[in-house]
């Protein structure tokens, strides 16, 4: 096996281009000292919000050469300098099958995804974007023998599913369509592990609060935006109403769910595809309030836009992530008040707002 790789970078509909690695530092294939398994993985949708803490996590534990970053648009500078990275379209099976053959991949995170506000927007691109792209993931899964770790979401429940809690295992009868794909991807992903014996897995991940890349049009987005406004201007409109009640998880939490699961020893595990999982459960007023604790000129007011109030209306108060908790060991680390500390210490605040 040869110890030196090319990096794929800038690669499109999996035509390789010159090797780069003039531009790198030398990448080389040695096994990170201690990894577990020592996976090679294949990341999608790397540049997006959970890719760009995801990336740099995997690379930390498996290796730097061994996590290969794709997204359909280039990476940022952070990600190339310090992996493979690639231009993918991830709904191009034969692109994907091309870039996890060269990558020698033997686990795929697939994050690539439409989210539930935008999906909404054009719900025919929603569905097939989510869709093919899935199917194609996990037909190249299947013929290379990949796991593979794709992101459910409290999407999956509707207006009919008990709110507080809901259980691990209940009515999943979204309205959106967004929540239509997570729930027909957790079934696809059922029937690649039952019919082809593909290790897929996966947690339903709730409201994800970050600094860094933001979120891509997702309803609990207000999360993040509340956080962003109020170190800038020291006020927020929020697009839901005070007391709309969501399961919420701070980043790092996301990021020990995601590789806590594929980590996990499958003889453990009944709810291999569709884990609840959650931190914390936010109100905008409740989250005003904490924030104020920190930035106590900060102000909230409202300005509801129904589309994405009927979405969040549809959706669990209160996630019950107690499977998870007692198949592979599930443990938050960030409630609200930690959660925020942290935020605003990342976040850059203006001078006026300080004090
Ligand atoms: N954060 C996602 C959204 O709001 C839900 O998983 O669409």
């Amino acid at each position: 096996m040869p110890l030196k790789r090319h990096v794929w970078c800038g690669v499109d509909g999996g035509r390789t281009q010159p090797d780069r690695r003039a531009t790198f530092r030398a990448f080389t294939d040695e096994p990170t000292s201690g990894a577990p398994n020592l996976k090679r993985i294949v990341v999608t949708g790397a540049g997006g919000q959970i890719g760009s803490w995801l990336v740099p996590k995997l690379r930390e534990i498996y290796g730097d050469t061994r996590v290969l970053a794709t997204d359909v648009r280039p990476l940022g500078a952070e990600v190339a300098e310090s992996g493979p990275c690639q231009v993918l379209d991830a709904t191009d099976a034969k692109a994907v099958g091309q870039a996890v053959l060269r990558h020698r991949a033997d686990a795929i995170y697939h994050l690539a995804a439409i989210l539930s506000a935008v999906g909404e927007l054009d719900p025919g691109l929603a569905w097939t974007l989510n869709m093919t792209s899935l199917e194609a993931v996990l037909e190249v899964a299947r013929e290379q023998r990949c796991a593979i770790f794709t992101p459910s979401s409290i999407g999956v429940f509707g207006p009919s599913t008990p709110k507080d809690p809901t259980p691990q295992d209940t009515l999943m009868r979204p309205t959106t369509m967004y929540g239509i794909t997570k729930v027909a991807g957790e079934l696809l992903c059922d029937y690649y592990h039952h019919h082809h014996g593909v290790d897929t897995r996966g947690v339903r991940l709730p409201g994800l609060i970050s600094y860094g890349a933001g979120p891509g049009g997702g309803t609990t987005d207000w999360a993040v935006d509340i956080f962003r406004h109020a170190v800038r201007s020291g006020r927020y409109t929020c697009f839901l109403s005070a007391d709309t009640a969501l399961d919420m998880m701070y980043m790092p939490d996301a990021i020990d769910a995601v590789i806590g699961i594929m980590e996990a020893d499958p003889s453990r595990l009944t709810h291999r595809n569709a884990f609840n999982v959650t931190a914390m459960q936010l109100t905008p007023e409740a989250l005003a309030g904490e924030i104020k604790k920190h930035l106590p000129g900060f102000e909230i007011s409202y300005s509801v836009d129904p589309a994405r109030q009927v979405i969040a209306d549809s959706w669990p108060d209160r996630i019950d992530d107690s499977a998870a908790r007692n198949e592979w060991g599930w443990a938050p680390q960030f409630d609200m008040a930690a959660m925020t500390k942290d935020m605003l210490e990342h976040l850059e605040p203006q001078p006026s707002q300080e004090g």
